[in-house]
């Protein structure tokens, strides 16, 4: 059976990004916002851009979540907290929370080219701290440009740390990373770790400063 994606603000930048590459790739995806028109007029643009088979659907959050195996965090770091709330009933011991989250300093008027400090350690672990015990989380995707998510015409050209405590999540995320082309996963260890990716997502937005570009990332030579 297909499992079923829920891309919680997926009428977002990077959200509506993850949605289309996965729609692309065969996956039947559910496009979370916290309004039900806006989630499926975001759908019906991917059935556009992909054509009528696309399995895509746009839900209310809480909905999306409720029908999904996996689930995909896509807000900003200052609703995130909020957006949990509001889903949080409807997870499941054992579903996927794939954190993409980044507290970037904007969040208090803040420049993008600063994380702030989140007294859980990082974005993820504020996740892990907010969800049901059962759900697994998993930090990926924090360090990939939403443009080149969304442009079709090019892979992307990034690799994805995947950071997790539970190994058979982690490889799954890994998995649906890598179905995205271009992508290599990399396992970047325990949840623990998801601040250094953070932090690395500022930075980055600093060398697309320097270099007048949208989509610097990242590349982790040595593994074969
Ligand atoms: N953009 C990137 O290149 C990129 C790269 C790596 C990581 N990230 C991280 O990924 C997350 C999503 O980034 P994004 O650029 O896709 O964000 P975004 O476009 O600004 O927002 C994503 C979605 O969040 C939802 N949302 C829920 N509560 C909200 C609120 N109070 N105010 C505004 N929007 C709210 C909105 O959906 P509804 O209105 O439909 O509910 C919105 O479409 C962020 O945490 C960001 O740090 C982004």
């Amino acid at each position: 059976m297909t499992e079923t994606i829920a891309v919680i603000g997926g009428t977002g930048d990077l959200g509506f990004g993850l949605a289309l590459r996965w729609a692309k790739a065969g996956k039947h995806i559910i496009i979370g916002s916290r309004r039900e028109e806006k989630a499926k007029k975001a759908a019906e643009k991917i059935r556009e851009i992909l054509g009528k088979e696309a399995k895509v659907d746009g839900k209310v959050n809480h909905e999306a979540a409720a029908v999904a195996d996996i689930v995909v965090l896509s807000v900003p770091f200052f609703a995130q907290i909020g957006i949990l709330k509001s889903i949080k009933k409807t997870l499941r011991p054992g579903t996927i929370l794939i954190d993409v989250i980044v507290p970037l300093a904007t969040a208090i008027d803040g420049p993008p080219t600063k994380t702030l400090g989140v007294w859980s350690g990082s974005a993820a672990k504020l996740t892990e701290q907010l969800v049901p015990k059962g759900v697994k989380v998993i930090a990926a995707f924090k360090n990939v440009p939403a443009d080149a998510m969304q442009n079709l015409e090019e892979e992307v050209d990034c690799d994805v740390i995947v950071c997790g405590d539970d190994e058979e999540a982690k490889k799954k995320v890994m998995e649906l990373a890598e179905i995205i082309p271009g992508i290599r996963a990399i396992d970047g260890g325990s949840l623990d770790n998801a601040h250094i990716v953070e932090e690395l997502t500022a930075f980055l937005i600093n060398i697309n400063m320097i270099y007048g570009v949208k989509n610097a990332g990242i590349r982790i030579t040595g593994i074969k």
